[in-house]
């Protein structure tokens, strides 16, 4: 733990002290990404992020209720909730977290004190309300976030994020820290728009190349085709060498809105539903799919990515 960063008034000890912070970091990254590199293989969890863009797309249904129906397939599940704005993965799941990952920057708990489950035995790290920015973090918290990762020993298959919309850098980092991107949109052309938006700016200033498309809330595979088809195509045309891969769709289905009410996840609330069915399918479809050929690591180095974007010297 490193909650006890003592900040000296000082100025030039200060300085000292930043930048002994600094060293402390970077070495403590460099000894993550040599321990990734040792255990990277086909028993690191695969981390993908769950993002969109625009807002209420079905991100946080889709993200609460694949982690369940991945661990109805056996699949060791953790669920990041990364919307520090709203979080609400915990009204998906009906549970009411008592502490969240803020308690763990400010060094009053461990992460896995603050670790909680959901349905199934899903693992969830709580974001917390209130909590807004992950990127803007002194850099004692992120050392102790960093530690508390390091820490963490649990075995898992894959790790979920579950972003807030908009693409602001938090959401970026978490998507380009992400072995995996799963870019959520529906019909609407707020939704098209905002997607490509998201996919410009993380090829165009960040030189991700690749993301995976959902389509959510359409009625069959011909309206999915088509709003694959529309992105693909700008992609084509204004991008550099972006690849769009479609991940198929999840069909409409108005019992998912009751279920939000009840708190009760879809996938347990409608079983047979169409949702139920799309997401489903989806599980099979991304644990059948190959990892990334670049895929390289575990959630430290998930972890440590996040980090290297939001570390660069202020
Ligand atoms: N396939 C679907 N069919 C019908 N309704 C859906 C479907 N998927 C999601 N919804 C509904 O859409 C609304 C938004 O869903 P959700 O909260 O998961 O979106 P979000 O992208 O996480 O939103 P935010 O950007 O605010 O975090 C909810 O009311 C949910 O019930
Ligand atoms: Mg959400």
């Amino acid at each position: 733990m490193f909650g006890g960063v003592i900040v000296s008034q000082n100025a030039g000890q200060n300085v000292d002290q930043a930048e002994g912070l600094r060293k402390l970091i970077n070495e403590k990254t460099e000894n993550l990404k040599s321990a990734s590199a040792n255990k990277a293989g086909n028993n690191a969890p695969r981390v993908i992020a769950v993002t969109s863009g625009k807002g209420g797309v079905g991100k946080t249904n889709i993200t609460g209720n694949l982690a369940i129906a991945l661990t109805k397939m056996g699949k060791k599940v953790m669920v990041f909730d990364a919307d520090l704005g709203l979080a609400n993965i915990d009204i998906i799941y009906g549970i009411n977290p008592r502490y969240n990952i803020a308690h763990v920057l400010a060094g009053e708990m461990s992460l896995s004190e603050v670790l909680t489950e959901g349905p199934h035995g899903v693992k969830i790290i709580p974001a917390g309300s209130g909590f807004v920015n992950l990127t803007q973090l002194t850099e004692g918290e992120k050392l102790n976030l960093l530690g508390e990762f390091e820490s963490m020993n649990e075995e898992l298959d894959y790790l979920l994020i579950d972003t807030g919309a908009g693409i602001s850098t938090n959401v970026l980092y978490f998507n380009l820290a992400a072995d995996e991107c799963i870019v959520i949109a529906t019909q609407e052309p707020t939704s098209l728009t905002d997607a490509y938006a998201m996919m410009k700016v993380m090829s165009n200033s960040h030189g991700a190349k690749r993301f995976k498309l959902l389509v959510n809330m359409v009625a069959d595979a011909k309206e999915a085709k088509q709003v694959y088809l529309t992105l693909v195509q700008a992609a084509d045309k204004f991008l550099n060498n972006v690849v769009l891969e479609y991940m198929g769709f999840i069909p409409i289905d108005n019992s998912v809105r009751n279920a939000v009410r009840t708190r009760t996840p879809a996938i347990d609330a409608f079983p047979k539903g169409n949702f139920a069915k799309g997401i489903t399918d989806l599980a099979m479809r991304i644990d059948k799919s190959p990892r990334p050929s670049d895929y390289d690591g575990n959630i430290k180095f998930f972890l440590k990515r996040f980090m290297d974007y939001s570390l660069k010297p202020n």
